[in-house]
């Protein structure tokens, strides 16, 4: 803890999250101790994986976790990318798990990657994890239990698949690549890299490419030049400002969006509204968070180019630099960019959900077209988490992971939750009616508080769920509903009424 006479507001931060982890944090299962059915199969170990897990174990349910990497691919993509990689939201949004203690606002990939490491030890889930398997399909026995991959795995009753978004380095090859004199990089390969007094070349403008830009910063570069085909919006690196932004219910564009376009054209952007995109409203991609490029601009050590990459020369990259409004490959100026280092920010893979069954997939149900964006109707055991997002404001580590985890496990535990394919289609069109004047597809761009309006509509539309409630929001009071759901089942028993063991099959909406 630090000294709350030095440090006041990192004192206040952690006395927080210590009340938080003691409130909603499961215990741990005890060593050696029995965990019961159903048991889940997590797919990936990433912060996602890790999490569902912990909170799957803490409420008493046993997991195995499939791992496509080694070992040291613990903690997913914060395990790959660069040492200077770190959270550009402040960190109270990237709680994704309740005994997460953060110890300052902004931490870095190590004490990321040390969070999850912890978190996985924590919950005991180093016997349950198998790394080197890479899970390639997954299908059901005859009494409805899922395989992984093979038999040799064992039974499982639901699936969360946490593969993430962020897959393989993506390295798109341009003409003339191999006449470049330079070095050329992903943006995720800059551990170690000297950069001190070179000029360097960014090409994307995605928060890679702004976590390339802080590279160079660290590194003592001379000139960093950022070459983006369109324009995106970056917000200020201010928690109040990132929370208020993701508070828009409506999960996209309203007549109101010109107030925060507006507030941050002029007092953020500035002398840079250039900068700001005029094609594409705020709520409709995922903004970069960031402050400092717009400094780096300013005092000359960054320039960010609008235009269309011709190709390589052997000096630097020949671009079409294009004005504001001009669409991808439109009219330009032609001009080399001169530099010595390539950085090739152009994103990730996404990683494949193919190893689900094929009806997963079946158009207009398909990811991120699925209940709740998470669950294939045609199989609510499986919980796709946090790997079926397009856009988003928010964030990817929160609490909606143990939200979505517990709305799975109350599928599984309790038969009158569950719902018919046929009404999560129903929630998924009547979602897309609702959204019908986004510029985005329906799905395709959501902020947190439409992500907990679904979570709140899911619990509150169906009675039996209502019970559930404090287990789902919070991680407690999984005693009530369970003795709720022992009753029924005897009670069924009695009256000799049988529930099928496929966990797929719902019978409630
Ligand atoms: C540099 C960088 C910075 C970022 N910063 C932020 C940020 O500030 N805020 C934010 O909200 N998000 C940020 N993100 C997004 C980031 O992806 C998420 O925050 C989060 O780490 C995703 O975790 P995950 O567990 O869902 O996925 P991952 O971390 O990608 O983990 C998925 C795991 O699944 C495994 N896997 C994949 N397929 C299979 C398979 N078929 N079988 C078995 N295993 C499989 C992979 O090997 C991997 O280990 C950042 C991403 C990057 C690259
Ligand atoms: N700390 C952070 O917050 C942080 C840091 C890094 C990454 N991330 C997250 O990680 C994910 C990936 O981010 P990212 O920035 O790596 O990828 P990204 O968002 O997909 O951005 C890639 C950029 O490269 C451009 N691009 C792709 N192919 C190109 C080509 N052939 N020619 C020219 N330009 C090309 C894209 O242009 P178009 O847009 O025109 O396609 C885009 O500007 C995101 O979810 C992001 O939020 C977060």
């Amino acid at each position: 803890m630090e000294n709350p006479l030095l440090h006041p507001f990192a004192f206040i931060y952690q006395l927080i999250q210590w009340v938080l982890s003691n409130l909603f944090s499961p215990d741990p299962p005890k060593p050696g101790a029995k965990l019961g059915r159903p048991k889940i199969a997590i797919i990936g170990a990433g912060l996602t994986g890790v999490s569902a897990a912990s909170h799957c174990v803490g409420h008493g349910f046993d997991v195995q976790i499939f791992e496509a990497g080694p070992r040291k691919q613990l903690g997913g993509i914060w395990s790959r990318v660069n040492n200077t990689s770190g959270l550009q939201i402040h960190s109270i949004m990237y709680r994704f798990h309740p005994s997460v203690t953060w110890s300052g606002g902004y931490p870095n990939r190590q004490q990321i990657v040390s969070q999850i490491t912890e978190l996985w030890k924590r919950y005991g889930l180093e016997s349950k994890t198998i790394f080197d398997t890479p899970v390639e399909k997954v299908y059901k026995d005859e009494k409805g239990r899922w395989i992984i991959n093979d038999t040799s795995n064992g039974r499982f009753d639901g699936i969360i698949a946490a593969v993430g978004t962020c897959g393989d380095a993506k390295m798109p090859h341009m003409p003339g690549m191999e006449k470049f004199k330079g070095e050329i990089y992903h943006s995720s390969d800059l551990t170690g890299k000297e950069a001190k007094g070179k000029n360097m070349i960014i090409i994307g403008g995605g928060a890679s490419a702004v976590e390339a830009l802080e590279f160079a910063a660290h590194e003592e570069a001379k000139k960093t030049y950022i070459l983006a085909r369109s324009d995106k919006w970056i917000i200020p690196r201010n928690p109040v400002v990132d929370i208020l932004l993701s508070f828009n219910i409506f999960g996209g564009e309203t007549p109101f969006s010109w107030i925060p376009e507006t507030i941050l054209r002029k007092f953020f952007y500035r002398d840079l509204q250039d900068l700001a995109p005029t094609d594409k409203g705020l709520f409709t991609g995922t903004p970069m968070v960031n402050s400092d490029v717009m400094d780096k601009i300013r005092e000359g050590k960054a320039e960010w180019l609008r235009g269309d990459i011709k190709g390589f020369t052997e000096e630097g990259v020949k671009f079409n630099l294009r004005s504001k409004g001009v669409p991808a490959g439109g009219p330009g100026r032609e001009k080399i960019i001169k530099g010595d280092i390539v950085v090739m920010a152009t994103g990730f893979d996404r990683p494949t959900l193919n190893f689900l069954p094929e009806d997963s997939f079946v158009d207009p149900y398909s990811p991120p077209n699925w209940y709740l964006q998470t669950f294939p109707p045609q199989h609510v055991s499986v919980c796709a988490n946090n790997c079926t997002y397009v856009n988003a404001i928010g964030s990817v580590g929160n609490w909606h992971i143990g939200i979505y985890t517990r709305i799975l496990l109350m599928f599984l535990s309790d038969p009158l939750t569950r719902p018919q394919t046929f009404w999560m289609e129903r929630w998924i069109d009547m979602t897309r009616f609702v959204k019908r004047f986004a510029p985005t597809g329906a799905f395709d761009f959501f902020t947190y508080l439409e992500l907990i309006w679904w979570f709140m509509f899911c619990i509150a539309i169906n009675p039996f769920r209502w019970k559930w409630a404090f287990f789902v929001f919070f991680g407690i009071g999984h005693a009530l509903p369970k003795s709720v759901v022992n009753a029924e089942d005897r009670i069924r028993n009695g009256l000799g009424v049988k529930i099928g063991s496929n966990y797929d099959v719902g019978k409630s909406f």
